[in-house]
């Protein structure tokens, strides 16, 4: 019996190794590499605010390793486990972690796979709230839904990390989990290690005001753009009333690097982009009556903080907004998401317009009229439902908490509530938006604003069909900022900038360094970089000589140097400013971040919650194969049992050798 085990685990042990011997290791790497599989994923992570978190992390300072099981096979859980979750499942996952305490107590890990396959797609899902940033709204209805789909998921706190896997990784990852199912009787287990360690979690530091002061965190923020068309000459004194011309490069998504937001919000800055080309192309712009500026902020998702600081550094009249006077400011207008088309092809824009009735009705004059002229058919334009409590979520918020007679206008592809079925999801991607509807935004908007900044009597209509949209412009863009291929390293951003990553990305990411009106281009996320030197290229002045090359500054102050990092900048007249991005609350001091408290004259400053992203050293997710303790047990009760029994075999053969020498 005894050689009988030990013969079974001999057999065992061997087997095992041939099994895992297919390839010829060579190598310590070697090994690792064929018992590890490294999964590529993107993890949910840690964020703070002034009264608490959200967002994942591991539980502790130690990497998790729980068992895989898919979601479906869940029905009843014993012990710790990284749950495999489908895209079809994931409202029913989030249900029952609510619901069944036992369940919620096991859940050791969970892998999200991404189900962006088109046909998929029929169920929408958004992890923001039903009114995002309800508190920043100029009004007082805060429980209407703008996204009734909206589960509020991403704003819940996990102790437990949280992963999507890329494409790539699904079949291996399935495969382990049903594998664990399937093998109940074999002594093995596919785990996955999770190592989301926080560095919020280990010191003990629970919100913004903490992390802070300990330095464990860092506060959520970027670089906005603003630019001027025709550039703004200090020297000569003859300021024109504005029109601000306003669009966000930011979202937001429950997995930080997969932030895409295309149509919400970056359908809108492509038509921004798409309309300063065409009007750049205008004759005549420095005799518009108005002055045009484009500004993108960053930072929106989290607070408006793009906007806020904006208005904040015009009230400081600092070096980032020089050029520009609060009060000058004539109307803001606002290219919210444009991306969506209905089914039938029509395009169906809606004006959200602020109730300041005389520009009011100014501003829709100009859009109807600038409807008409478009060379498109199926292209609506309508002012949105009076039923609506006012303009839905976006930066024209901010403007009017400054100024509520401020004159604003937001277009957007919705009129009562977000046709964007994928709100702040990983799967508001290239798919979720045509670029035929970015288009018609584009070509309504510059019409409309050359109607605006003209007097009325000079205007014609010769000059307003003039205005052409450069379609090529619009898909390459959409390649670029939407689209790892070619992504960031398409030629029109290769022009300007040396791109850090090539998938884009829109989290706006933390502040780096003191905040400045000139940062380091290290510290400037590629699509703030990207975004003005294009804007600073298509509202330049043409220079004659320009043979100069320019690494960073111009001499000429009123010169900035485009591709600069490209080794092959040039230096134009334009009026183009990098603005900070950050928390009204907050303010950098001697190298450290401090919280401010509330100011009265900043009434959005009371309900910011100061956005903080936890530190973290390295993020991984690998998957491999254990033995389980009930293997391991096994083989120590039958090394016991052998010992004793060959104790028993010694003493027996022992004892009759004895017997036959004593027969002897
Ligand atoms: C801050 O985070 C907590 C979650 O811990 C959340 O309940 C609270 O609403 C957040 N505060 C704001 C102002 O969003
Ligand atoms: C600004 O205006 C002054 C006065 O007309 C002129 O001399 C100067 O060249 C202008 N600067 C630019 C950059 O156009
Ligand atoms: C802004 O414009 C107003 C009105 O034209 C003027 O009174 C004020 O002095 C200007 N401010 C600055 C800083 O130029
Ligand atoms: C965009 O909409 C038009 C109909 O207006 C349709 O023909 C076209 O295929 C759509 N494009 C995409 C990329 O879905
Ligand atoms: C608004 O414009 C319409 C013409 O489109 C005009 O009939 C009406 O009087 C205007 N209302 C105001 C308040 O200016
Ligand atoms: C339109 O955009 C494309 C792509 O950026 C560019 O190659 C082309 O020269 C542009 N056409 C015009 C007329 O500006
Ligand atoms: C441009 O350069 C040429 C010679 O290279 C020179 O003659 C001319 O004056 C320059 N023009 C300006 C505006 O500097
Ligand atoms: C409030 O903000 C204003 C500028 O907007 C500033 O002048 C003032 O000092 C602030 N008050 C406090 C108490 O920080």
């Amino acid at each position: 019996m005894a050689f009988h085990i030990l013969h079974l685990l001999l057999f065992l042990t061997s087997a095992r190794l041939c099994l895992s011997d297919e390839h010829s290791m060579e190598s310590v790497p070697d090994l690792q590499n064929s018992m590890y599989l490294v999964v590529d994923g993107y993890p949910c992570i840690r964020l703070l605010n002034l009264s608490g978190e959200i967002g994942c992390s591991n539980p502790g300072r130690e990497k998790v390793v729980v068992p895989m099981i898919n979601f479906k096979d869940a029905d009843e859980i014993f012990q710790p486990s990284a749950i495999l979750v489908s895209m079809d499942d994931i409202s029913s996952f989030f249900a029952r972690l609510q619901d069944d305490s036992n369940f919620a107590s096991n859940v050791g890990g969970v892998l999200i796979k991404p189900g962006t396959e088109i046909q998929k797609r029929t169920k929408g899902f958004s992890p923001a709230q039903k009114f995002p940033q309800a508190k920043f709204a100029p009004y007082q209805k805060i429980d209407y839904e703008w996204n009734p789909i909206g589960s509020g998921v991403m704003w819940n706190q996990y102790n437990f990390p949280v992963f999507l896997i890329s494409e790539s990784s699904i079949s291996p990852v399935q495969e382990a989990a049903s594998k664990n199912v399937k093998d109940k009787k074999v002594y093995t287990s596919n785990v996955a290690e999770f190592d989301l360690v926080m560095q919020t979690t280990k010191a003990g530091t629970h919100n913004s005001m903490s992390c802070l002061k300990e330095e464990t965190c860092l506060p959520l923020g970027g670089y906005s753009v603003w630019s001027s068309l025709p550039p703004i000459n200090i020297s000569l004194d003859k300021s024109k009333p504005i029109i601000l011309t306003v669009a966000s490069m930011d979202s937001a998504s429950f997995f930080r690097d997969k932030s895409i937001g295309a149509d919400s919000p970056i359908s809108g800055l492509i038509a921004l982009l798409a309309a300063v080309d065409a009007l750049s192309h205008v004759d005549g712009l420095d005799d518009l009556h108005k002055q045009l500026v484009f500004v993108v902020f960053t930072g929106e998702s989290w607070g408006y903080l793009g906007s806020r600081r904006f208005l904040l550094e015009l009230d400081l009249q600092s070096d980032s907004v020089s050029g520009l006077n609060n009060t000058l400011i004539d109307t803001v207008f606002e290219i919210g998401s444009v991306g969506k088309k209905s089914n039938d092809g029509f395009g169906n824009f809606f004006a959200h317009m602020t109730e300041v009735s005389s520009s009011k009705n100014e501003t829709w004059n100009a859009l109807k009229l600038a409807q008409e002229s478009l060379p498109f058919e199926n292209i609506k334009v309508s002012p949105a439902s009076t039923t609506n409590p006012g303009i839905p979520p976006s930066s024209l918020m901010a403007f009017l908490a400054k100024n509520s007679q401020v004159s604003g206008v937001v277009l957007e592809d919705f009129d009562t509530s977000f046709t964007n079925q994928f709100y702040q999801s990983h799967l508001d991607d290239l798919h979720n938006i045509n670029s035929s509807a970015i288009e018609a935004a584009a070509l309504l908007v510059a019409r409309t604003l050359y109607i605006l900044a003209t007097n009325k009597k000079e205007l014609s209509s010769s000059a307003l069909n003039a205005i052409k949209l450069n379609t090529s412009l619009v898909e390459e863009i959409i390649g670029c900022l939407l689209n790892c291929d070619p992504g960031l390293s398409c030629e029109l951003v290769k022009r300007y900038i040396s791109p850090i990553n090539v998938c884009p990305n829109h989290y706006v990411g933390v502040i780096l360094d003191e905040p400045s009106s000139t940062p380091y281009p290290g510290y400037v996320h590629d699509v703030s970089r990207f975004v003005w030197n294009f804007l600073a290229d298509r509202t330049s002045i043409p220079k004659e000589n320009t043979s100069s090359v320019c690494s960073q500054n111009c001499d000429d102050k009123s010169e900035v140097c485009i591709g600069a990092e490209t080794g092959k900048g040039t230096c134009v007249v334009s009026t183009t400013r990098y603005v900070p991005a950050y928390s009204t609350r907050l303010m950098f001091e001697s190298g450290s971040w401090n919280v401010l408290p509330p100011n009265s004259s900043d009434p959005m400053g009371a309900v910011d919650p100061v956005w903080t992203e936890s530190n973290w050293n390295t993020i991984g997710l690998r998957t491999y194969t254990v033995q389980a303790t009930a293997y391991d047990r096994f083989v120590l009760l039958g090394g016991i049992t052998t010992t004793i029994l060959s104790y028993f075999a010694i003493v027996a053969v022992r004892g009759s050798i004895m017997k036959a020498l004593k027969k002897d």
